[in-house]
């Protein structure tokens, strides 16, 4: 800091003394403030960098350095930006939004001297690391407008904002993470800002329950307070303010009812409650939809309103864009929902409580729908030819129905289509894209989609893959993964947009590697799952992905052998996923590079190699499966690491011949399966997104379970059949986030640890078929979460424990231990039998419940929650689910559009 100081004097002695002599005299600007905006220029980078997208749409050009005229020649009223008062010849203006300025703001930044200033707008700039200088304060007397939206300031927001009474429009909305404002700093400023008409604070952290009693400008035409952690009741006196056109509340934490006042407010354009807790009475909502004569813009997502909606339904004229994603809206859609007359933009996906057949569609008046979302909605019946008569349609969400049938032609003359998504239906019909066909049919058409989505539907057809691409040119994202349409490649040279994001061509019986993926260097998902491809991984495997987050998944094929050794530059590859082939060799050592990897899945395959101990050094690994190869050798820690596989979750080594003793230094530092804290209310997926979820197999009671998800918190160690033998290491008892352990059908010799009693998340163990001694330890009892216990196949011996959990356990669970009595096994444990039954009844009358609710309660539904996740999401999703997911497609979708 002193050195920043020191080089700000510096700076100003260079000025003053080199500019001073060369000031024009007859200038309407004074030296002074000529000097105070030099001093801002010299202290910050005004260079050229790739700004915004907002910008460049706004702007029109990619560049606009605002403060290139800014020099001694010319007057300073006459830079860019400035704006001075015609008399005085005082700065009163300063606009340098989008103006490519980086660098940190001085806290005594020479901006805030310009004693008239009135309009400050530094919006879409670059400050990171400053904080918004206290100074700001010295303006109180003359400042108006205040804008430092996208300025990425972090830190607290200072106290001094309050003392700008004279604001009339403040936009402090999106900075950095960590762009605070306290709550006391909050309240002071709605109510010293008696004059404020625009308020924009979207994405300041401002966690706070606001006052039932809150003070706030009845002057206020704008109040945008979207995404800032807000809690408690809506409060009503926001409701009240009869100048209000916008109002954004989304996306905090409200909860309650939407005051009934929200009906009567007499300008309002645009209202976003979306994304709270909150509910609004059905009445209140259709007196909305019918008084507000100017609303344009109504977002109501995740409001739950729950109305069994009429068959036609009153609402206003006015309306172009309505959001009603997961109201939970009943039985069936309006007749006249797609009749509006400057209806653009329709969501209403995910009400799966509706159903019925796709809204009628008016074929004798042009409609200006642009964008329309009934994903999740329930239809069925099949897709209406009058579809066609949308033509201004670019995005048409349908996912997640019941639709059945073929596709109408119609869908293929729709000029702008852009966004086509069909997927998860029960689609039918014969498409075709074949090679050389003489006139372009169906989807080829539509040369201006970006993306297309049709996969788990039944089509049937076969598609040549590169005669499509070299149609559909401006495709980032093509998925026809399990929609019934087999790929072909004749690996042609066309032309293929190298754009593409997502190719998603699971299951489509593909028999090459498509060639043409080489040129996709901007992959971020690239499944070819469950096909039949055969033959070796091409060597330029490595070259494909671009520089976002990279997902690989070729498993279930039939490619056969060695890795090729060229992942080098693959520092982007996320998800490298091989599962179910016929691969020989060994990993290949180049995956060191790829220190962003988080799946690792090599399973079922024929690799032969000693642990790849080295893996450990990948910072962020997750999963590592090398299940069913032929892995031998001990497993040694390898010496270099301190810290080995910090991330690792869960690890599958079985069906090896992995020898010598079980690795208990790994156990000692596995840091991500200790003492890990979850909030059960966040079921969050090893996924892409909702684009791709990376699934999973694992062995339970003996048998495959697969799961379609993997929760990012579930823990599993597999090390079963192989050939380990000696002692269990006490330090697994460590490991106590462990969900899942699977030792079994090795040689383990000695007891079970004591210490396997503080695995307090433990849901399934199973230590049988080896060669096990001693007492099963009375620690076990204590496992709540315990569903699945093997100890069978062992030497164990002495009393099973009783009571508690042990009471949910079969004969299964001990068989095969000829030294073993008590229940549940038949064979009695002589003269202790009668006491030991006495205390296990005991128990359950004490407690007064017995533990078959506690499993079904807890057990089974953490066990099953990967599964019945699922079915969660595409019900009851909650909110911040929905809005991960959206913000995750949203980047996937707009890759142009990087910032929010
Ligand atoms: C001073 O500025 C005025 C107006 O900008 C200009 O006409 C005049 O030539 C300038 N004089 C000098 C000495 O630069
Ligand atoms: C301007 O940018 C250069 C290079 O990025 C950097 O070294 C310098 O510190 C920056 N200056 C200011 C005032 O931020
Ligand atoms: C800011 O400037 C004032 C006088 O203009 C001076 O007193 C103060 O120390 C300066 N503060 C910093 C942090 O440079
Ligand atoms: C802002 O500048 C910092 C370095 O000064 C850079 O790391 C960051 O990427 C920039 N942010 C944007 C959005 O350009
Ligand atoms: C309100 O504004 C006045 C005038 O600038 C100022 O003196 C006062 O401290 C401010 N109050 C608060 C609570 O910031
Ligand atoms: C702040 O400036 C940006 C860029 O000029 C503009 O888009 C935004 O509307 C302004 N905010 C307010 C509240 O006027
Ligand atoms: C693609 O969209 C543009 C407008 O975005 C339109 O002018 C053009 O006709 C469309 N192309 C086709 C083949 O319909
Ligand atoms: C790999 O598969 C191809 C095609 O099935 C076969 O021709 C080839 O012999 C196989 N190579 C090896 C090493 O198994």
């Amino acid at each position: 800091m002193s050195n920043l100081i020191l080089l700000f004097c510096f700076l100003s002695l260079f000025f003053i003394s080199s500019t001073t002599s060369s000031i024009n005299t007859t200038h309407k600007c004074s030296l002074q403030q000529t000097l105070d905006l030099l001093h801002f220029k010299h202290s910050i980078n005004n260079t050229l960098f790739e700004y915004d997208s907002e910008c460049k749409n706004w702007l029109g050009s990619r560049y606009n350095q605002i403060m290139l005229n800014w020099n001694t020649g010319t007057d300073c009223c006459e830079w860019n930006g400035v704006t001075c008062d015609d008399s005085t010849g005082d700065v009163i203006g300063l606009d340098m939004s989008c103006g490519m300025l980086q660098g940190t703001i001085h806290p005594n930044t020479t901006l805030f001297h310009l004693p008239r200033l009135q309009r400050l707008n530094l919006a879409y700039n670059n400050f990171t690391d400053s904080q918004f200088p206290p100074a700001i304060g010295r303006l109180s007397n003359s400042l108006t407008h205040l804008n430092i939206s996208s300025c990425e300031f972090t830190g607290q927001v200072p106290t001094t904002i309050s003392h700008l009474h004279k604001l009339v429009s403040l936009d402090l909305s999106s900075n950095g993470d960590d762009f605070n404002l306290e709550p006391h700093v909050f309240i002071n400023l709605l109510q010293n800002l008696t004059v404020v008409k625009e308020l924009s604070l979207t994405y300041v952290n401002i966690s706070a329950v606001l006052p039932s009693n809150l003070s706030i400008s009845s002057a206020l035409k704008l109040l945008n307070l979207g995404w800032t952690g807000l809690q408690g009741n809506l409060p009503r006196n926001i409701f009240i303010l009869q100048s209000l056109e916008t109002l954004d509340l989304s996306y905090n934490s409200f909860t309650g009812h939407i005051p009934s006042e929200v009906s009567l407010l007499p300008n309002l354009v645009s209202l976003d409650l979306s994304g709270n807790g909150i509910d609004l009475a059905p009445h209140i909502f259709s007196s909305l939809l019918i008084n507000s004569n100017f609303l344009r813009d109504l977002y109501l997502s995740d409001v739950n309103i729950g109305i069994v909606l009429p068959t036609y339904l009153n609402i206003s004229s006015s309306i172009r864009s309505l959001h009603l994603r997961e109201t939970r809206l009943q039985v069936k859609l309006p007749d006249n929902i797609l009749d509006l007359k400057y209806l653009e933009y329709l969501d209403l996906s995910r009400n799966n409580n509706l159903s019925g057949p796709f809204p009628k569609v008016n074929t004798s008046t042009s409609i200006p729908l642009r964008m329309l979302d009934l994903s999740g909605c329930g239809l069925n019946g099949s897709l209406p030819k009058s579809l066609g008569n949308l033509r201004y349609l670019e995005s048409l969400y349908l996912s997640d129905n019941k639709l059945s049938g073929t596709l109408p032609f119609s869908l293929f003359t729709l000029p702008s289509l852009k966004y086509l998504f069909l997927d998860k239906n029960q689609l039918t019909g014969q498409i075709n894209v074949l090679d050389n066909s003489p006139h372009l049919q169906t989807f080829q058409r539509l040369t201006n989609l970006t993306s297309l989505d049709l996969s788990y539907n039944n089509f049937r057809g076969d598609w040549e893959l590169d005669a499509l691409l070299s149609s559909l040119t401006n495709l980032h994202y093509l998925t026809l993964s399990h929609s019934g349409i087999s790929v072909t490649t004749s690996n042609a040279n066309h032309y293929v947009y190298p754009g593409l994001h997502v190719l998603g061509l699971a299951s489509c019986s593909l028999k090459l590697f498509p060639m043409s993926i080489r040129t996709m260097t901007n992959l971020l998902l690239l499944d070819l799952s469950n096909n039949d491809i055969q033959g070796h991984m091409p060597d330029w495997i490595g070259e494909i992905g671009g520089n976002q987050l990279f997902v690989l998944d070729l498993s279930n094929n039939s490619i056969n052998g060695t890795i090729p050794n060229v992942f080098g530059n693959w520092s982007i590859l996320w998800a490298f996923i091989l599962n179910g082939n016929q691969l020989e060799g060994k990993v290949p050592t180049s995956l060191y590079k790829c220190k962003n990897l988080r799946i690792i899945d090599m399973g079922n395959n024929q690799l032969s190699d000693i642990f790849p101990s080295w893996l450990g050094d990948l910072p962020k690994l997750h999963t590592l499966v090398l299940r069913s190869n032929n892995f031998h050798g001990g497993i040694v820690t390898s010496s270099k690491v301190k810290f080995p596989f910090p991330s690792l979750r869960v690890l599958d080594l079985s069906h090896n011949g992995f020898v010598g003793q079980l690795p208990a230094k790994y156990f000692q530092k596995f840091s991500a399966m200790k003492n890990v804290v979850e909030k059960n209310t966040k079921p969050t997926y090893m996924s892409l997104g909702t684009l791709y979820y990376y699934s999973i197999t694992i062995v339970m009671k003996g048998v495959d379970r697969y799961f379609s998800r993997l929760s990012v918190q579930y823990t599993i160690v597999d090390l079963s059949n192989n050939k380990f033998k000696g002692d269990i290491p006490n330090i697994i008892g460590n490991l106590n986030s462990l969900k899942v352990l699977n030792l079994s059908h090795n040689s383990l010799t000695g007891q079970i640890p004591h210490a396997f009693g503080n695995i307090s998340e433990i849901e399934s163990l199973d230590l049988s078929w080896n060669q096990l001694t001693g007492e099963i330890p009375q620690s076990l009892a204590d496992l709540t979460f315990l569903e699945i216990l093997n100890l069978s196949q062992n030497h164990l011996m002495g009393h099973i424990p009783q009571g508690k959990q042990f009471n949910t356990f079969d004969n299964y669970s001990f068989g095969g231990n000829s030294k073993l009595c008590g229940l549940p096994l038949t064979k009695k444990c002589g003269e202790h039998l009668h006491e030991l039954q006495l205390e296990g009844d005991g128990d359950e009358e004490e407690s007064g419940f017995t533990w078959k609710v506690v499993v079904m309660g807890y057990g089974c539904g953490t066990l099953l929650g990967m599964v019945l996740g699922y079915i969660m999401l595409s019900t009851g999703r909650p909110k911040w689910f929905s809005a991960i997911a959206d913000v995750a497609n949203h980047m996937i979708l707009n890759m142009q559009n990087k910032r929010r």
